[in-house]
């Protein structure tokens, strides 16, 4: 293998950030998505998503050849050395992962390597619970090929650690890459395309591999939950879990990250794959009464959202509402697991009517609900005569917005912050009544 070329199957955000950065270091990538649509777009060098700087970058790697489209994956994986399992792996009703997707291009795999005679590495990306790829993954490649994994084929498992809103820096730069491996040989090469990533790199069996993935999100959301539920506490002594989350995270054995407390966490990833390892250790008889609680209490947070904006400004029956970013946060218009739905179907709930602004997530959201929701164009629109603002996703966009824009076009200069999206100070002295999660009332 001099040369390694590269293919991906499924373009959601794993699959096309990391093909657009191994495309960048240097190896022809091809992405394959059975959306036909997807994929003529990608040709042109447009992506499916909203991803800042993505556009450019994808925009240049197909320019110069290095990445491609295709809907056919059976050409795609018989022109390449390396196939990265990349499809999604959305939540059944009990919280397990469906891995229909998986398995069928474990299928595709197997059919093209029974008629190749070059080494090919299968790698899955997925996030998947330990043991679906060597028990799953791996008989099914067996099955069809019928070749021998790591005598015949490699095998991997890489898992993917990217953030939405930042994903062009995370594929690019990751802070480390997980190598699981089932023969060193195939290991050796994911090691080779990853040669030109600065950062640690770990090599493990393909089970921890796969753990680390769930045990690092599970991580990440209980810091979230910590800080949310130190907010409630933080909200009846009158004071700022901000400045008691800035203390907790000096210890460096803790950090300053993912201690924002806000209206809860949302996202594709950390509520599906906390509910996943939920469901995968009750299977297993392994009780997880942590992970139970961050989900319980995430479930909480938006409401206790909605309880600060009623104490802010009474009955919420007749109210008008600019409510203002629907995305699960910033940067991104994926709206999966927002915390703005709940928040808003109890403002509906209450007798408000709400007036909704994103930069970019307005059509992504407005299937989700029937309510009658009017969407505005710009936060401009949304604040006009409304009775007050509302804020769900700190957009750069809205954290912009002057304490002036606040008093003149609302009928009450009254903010109530979910997101911790200004300093609260700026806004009281220029006269706006500021209410935030975790946040102490000043003007007691
Ligand atoms: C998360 C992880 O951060 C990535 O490392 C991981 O690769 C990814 O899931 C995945 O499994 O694919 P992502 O869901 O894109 O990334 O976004 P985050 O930045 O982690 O935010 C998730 C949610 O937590 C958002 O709703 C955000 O508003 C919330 N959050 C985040 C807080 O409420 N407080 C914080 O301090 C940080």
């Amino acid at each position: 293998m001099d040369e390694i070329k590269i293919s991906i199957l499924g373009m959601g955000y794993v699959g096309l950030t990391s093909g657009m950065a191994y495309a960048k270091h240097g190896f022809k990538t091809v992405c394959t998505d059975a959306i036909a649509s997807k994929i003529e777009n990608l040709n042109k060098g447009i992506p499916p998503f909203y991803e800042p700087e993505l556009e450019d970058l994808v925009n240049n790697m197909v320019n110069k050849g290095m990445l491609s489209g295709s809907t056919d994956n059976i050409e795609a994986i018989r022109d390449s050395d390396v196939t990265f399992i990349c499809v999604g792996t959305p939540p059944l009703p009990d919280g397990s992962a469906d891995l229909t997707a998986v398995k069928d291009t474990a299928k595709d795999i197997g059919t093209v390597l029974k008629d190749k005679n070059e080494y090919h590495v299968v790698v899955t990306k997925s996030t998947i619970v330990p043991g679906t790829t060597e028990d799953l993954v791996l008989p099914i490649v067996e099955k069809y090929s019928n070749k021998k994994a790591g005598q015949d084929f490699g095998l991997c498992m890489n898992p993917e650690f990217l953030r939405q809103g930042q994903a062009v820096h995370d594929s690019l730069y990751p802070d480390r890459i997980v190598i699981g491996e089932f023969d060193k040989k195939s290991g050796d090469v994911l090691e080779r395309i990853y040669s030109g990533y600065d950062c640690p790199k770990m090599r493990c069996e393909i089970k921890v591999a796969e753990l680390i993935k769930y045990a690092a999100n599970s991580l990440l959301a209980t810091k979230i939950t910590l800080a949310n539920e130190f907010s409630r506490i933080s909200e009846k002594f009158n004071i700022d879990v901000y400045e008691v989350m800035k203390g907790v995270g000096m210890d460096f054995r803790i950090n300053p990250m993912f201690l924002g407390a806000g209206c809860g966490f949302g996202g594709s990833c950390f509520p599906k794959d906390v509910k996943a390892i939920v469901a995968l250790s009750k299977k297993i008889g392994v009780e997880t009464p942590l992970l139970d609680a961050v989900l319980y209490t995430n479930e909480l947070q938006p409401m206790h959202f909605v309880d600060i904006i009623k104490d802010t400004v009474g009955n919420l029956d007749g109210k008008t509402i600019a409510f203002l970013g629907l995305s699960f946060k910033p940067d991104t218009d994926d709206t999966r697991e927002t915390r703005a739905l709940p928040i808003i179907e109890k403002l509906y709930q209450e007798g408000a009517h709400v007036k909704a602004y994103d930069p970019k997530a307005y059509y992504k959201f407005k299937p989700l609900t029937d309510l009658p929701i009017e969407y505005m164009k710009s936060w401009k629109d949304a604040l006009k005569n409304a009775d007050f603002a509302v804020v769900q996703s700190d957009w750069q966009e809205i954290k912009d917005i002057k304490p002036e824009d606040y008093k003149t076009l609302l009928k009450n200069p009254i903010v109530i912050d979910g997101r911790r999206s200004y300093n609260p100070h700026d806004l009281i002295k220029n006269g706006i009544t500021y209410r935030a999660i975790g946040w102490k009332n000043l003007d007691d």
